[in-house]
């Protein structure tokens, strides 16, 4: 089918040329009997134009928006220009139309800016989709992911497919299962991740690997997950932990700059995590903007204030945060609300203008104490808050109130990114649905070198040699230096109390391969949704991915997940209870 030029190619430099374009209907207008149309293809939006007289005027007058149409004319200069447009100083005036597809009216308008619900736009997806937005970002989401090849091929990376229908990887969520016709009451289950073969990769020798990888978790959804995401996947031998850092600050570098047009500094911040929990209250800290956590307890051991007295003497912690802003009753009982979310019983408030202090617990505050709390203000006016519980609960409440704080008074700077490496993880934590510790990042990870000898037994205080990358407040990967002795990352199993039986059926054929020579190995795994997303500055990850789930993990477009037939069930021998 002939087309001489997009919707967004043509300027001044045209005028006179015979062009055919095609395109949707974008918009359709008439006055005093001249038809205009707004033709529109994913390069841009050109005016049409069509007098009264042209012989095909009745049938061009009944087009309609998003209709398919193709259009031969001839370009001209426009009188009133729209200098917001590529193609705003020309217009076409019609030799002939062609109608391609008829197009009933949408459900949802095809513009830049909806106002339609979710739930409609996923299930009209491929219109919502048609909208220049979305457009603009499944094009950046391509430009991103050619950028990362062309960086990755020249550093000498070999892209390598890993399969989809695996053993279950242990990344710490549920697994997606596929039941197995051919092996009867056996399952697949999807891949969280690529690490165990990206492991073995390292094995066989191929040194430096790198998949866009389709993983799969059966999660609870925010708006920065999806239950199926893609990842930059990679893994290198014989490097240890800056060498990974250098190669992804040099590729973050060249995205920045040349997809984003940013310039940034290298490298990137390096933070302990309980640093990084004691500022900010998250292992994900958002560094555009101060407002850190400060410990209150030294402020208020002595004090008279009971729940503070009586949560010190049973040592709990006690932490606060300053703002130096006004706050009022609404926006303290929104933070309050936030607190609770995260499982604080309340949160405590102090106003504090010209040394006077307001707040339900203003009274008891000594003047030792007001000397403290001056010094944290820098004798700035201001609302104090504070929290006392156990120090996981007062730092993520915390953590959730600082961030709410920020998005309340604006002090979040657009179009600034703030990278940050999180390090030196807590090998285990503690999980109150098993009673017990299990892998924090996953059970292939190493030991820093201070715990190799004695992790298993410091399960509380062991350190792993696991880093996270931040950006804004978004964790965007997570990668480790691995295990690569055989007898350590048999010892690790143990640790988590794996039985001799489960390691075998679990991951006996992985330490097999451990017998014969193992590279050490690290890498590492970017979310490329969730960087994506925070690039194209939308509000959820969903706007970066062409088809994804919504919040309840189905696709209202193709109504899956769905009911099978029986016929399908009874030949894997699957009974529904
Ligand atoms: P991890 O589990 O930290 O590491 O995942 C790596 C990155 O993937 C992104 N991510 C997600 N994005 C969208 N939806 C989700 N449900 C989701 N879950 C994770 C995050 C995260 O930082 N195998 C290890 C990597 C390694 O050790 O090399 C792994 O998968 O941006």
């Amino acid at each position: 089918m002939k087309r001489t030029h997009t919707c967004g190619e043509l300027t001044l430099k045209n005028v006179q040329e015979k062009v055919v374009l095609s395109g949707w209907v974008a918009k359709n207008r008439r006055m005093g009997g001249i038809i205009f149309l707004d033709l529109r293809d994913r390069e841009g939006i050109t005016q049409i134009v069509v007098q009264p007289d042209h012989p095909q005027y009745e049938i061009i007058n009944t087009i309609r928006n998003e209709f398919v149409i193709t259009v031969a004319g001839i370009v001209v200069e426009r009188k009133n220009k729209n200098l917001e447009l590529k193609t705003g100083e020309i217009e076409i005036i019609v030799t002939t139309i062609t109608i391609l597809s008829k197009a009933l009216t949408t459900p949802l308008i095809i513009s830049d800016v909806t106002d339609a619900l979710e739930d409609v736009r996923m299930k009209y997806r491929y219109l919502d989709l048609r909208r220049p937005s979305m457009q603009q970002k499944i094009i950046f989401r391509n430009h991103l992911i050619n950028i990362i090849r062309q960086f990755l091929q020249a550093q000498k990376f070999i892209d390598i497919e890993t399969p989809i229908l695996n053993k279950s990887t242990p990344e710490g969520a549920r697994d997606f299962l596929v039941p197995s016709r051919q092996n009867l009451h056996n399952f697949y289950a999807l891949p969280q991740s690529p690490q165990l073969f990206k492991q073995l990769l390292m094995l066989a020798g191929f040194d430096k690997y790198f998949q866009i990888a389709k993983c799969f978790r059966d999660e609870d959804l925010r708006s920065d997950r999806q239950p199926e995401f893609t990842q930059l996947d990679l893994e290198m031998s014989f490097v240890d932990r800056e060498d990974i850092f250098k190669l992804i600050e040099a590729l973050v570098k060249v995205i920045m700059t040349d997809v984003m047009k940013v310039p940034i500094t290298t490298p990137f911040i390096q933070m302990n995590y309980d640093e990084a929990i004691a500022r900010y209250g998250t292992d994900k800290p958002d560094t555009r903007y101060d407002l850190e956590l400060f410990e209150a307890a030294t402020i208020f051991a002595q004090t008279k204030f009971g729940i503070f007295a009586n949560a010190l003497k049973n040592g709990l912690s006690l932490k606060g945060i300053f703002i130096p802003q006004k706050v009022t009753k609404k926006q303290i009982e929104e933070l309050t609300r936030i607190a609770q979310q995260n499982k604080a019983q309340g949160l405590i408030w102090i106003k504090q203008e010209q040394n006077v202090y307001e707040g339900p617990i203003a009274k008891f505050i000594s003047d030792d104490e007001k000397e403290e709390l001056l010094k944290i203000s820098t004798k700035q006016d201001g609302t104090f808050f504070f929290i006392t519980d156990k120090t996981t609960v007062v730092c993520q409440a915390l953590g959730a109130v600082r961030i709410e704080l920020a998005k309340m008074f604006e002090l979040i700077p657009a179009n600034e990114y703030h990278f940050l490496w999180i390090v030196n993880w807590p090998l285990y934590e503690w999980s109150d649905q098993t009673n017990r510790y299990e892998a924090a990042h996953h059970p292939f990870t190493a030991p820093t070198r201070e715990y190799l000898d004695n992790f298993d037994q410091n399960l509380a205080t062991a350190r792993a040699n696991a880093y996270d990358l931040v950006l804004n407040g978004y964790e965007i990967a997570g990668g480790s230096i691995r295990i690569h002795q055989n007898d350590l990352q048999q010892k690790m199993f143990e640790s988590l109390q794996l039985t001799p039986k489960e390691i075998d059926s679990k991951f006996g054929w992985f330490l097999n391969a451990f017998n014969y020579g193992v590279p050490p190995h690290g890498g590492i795994a970017l979310g490329l949704d969730r960087l994506a997303m925070i690039l194209t500055n939308s509000d959820s990850i969903r706007d970066v991915i062409a088809f994804p789930k919504n919040a309840s993990g189905s696709d209202p477009m193709t109504e899956s997940p769905s009911s099978v037939d029986v016929k399908q069930l009874d030949e894997l021998e699957i009974k529904l209870k």
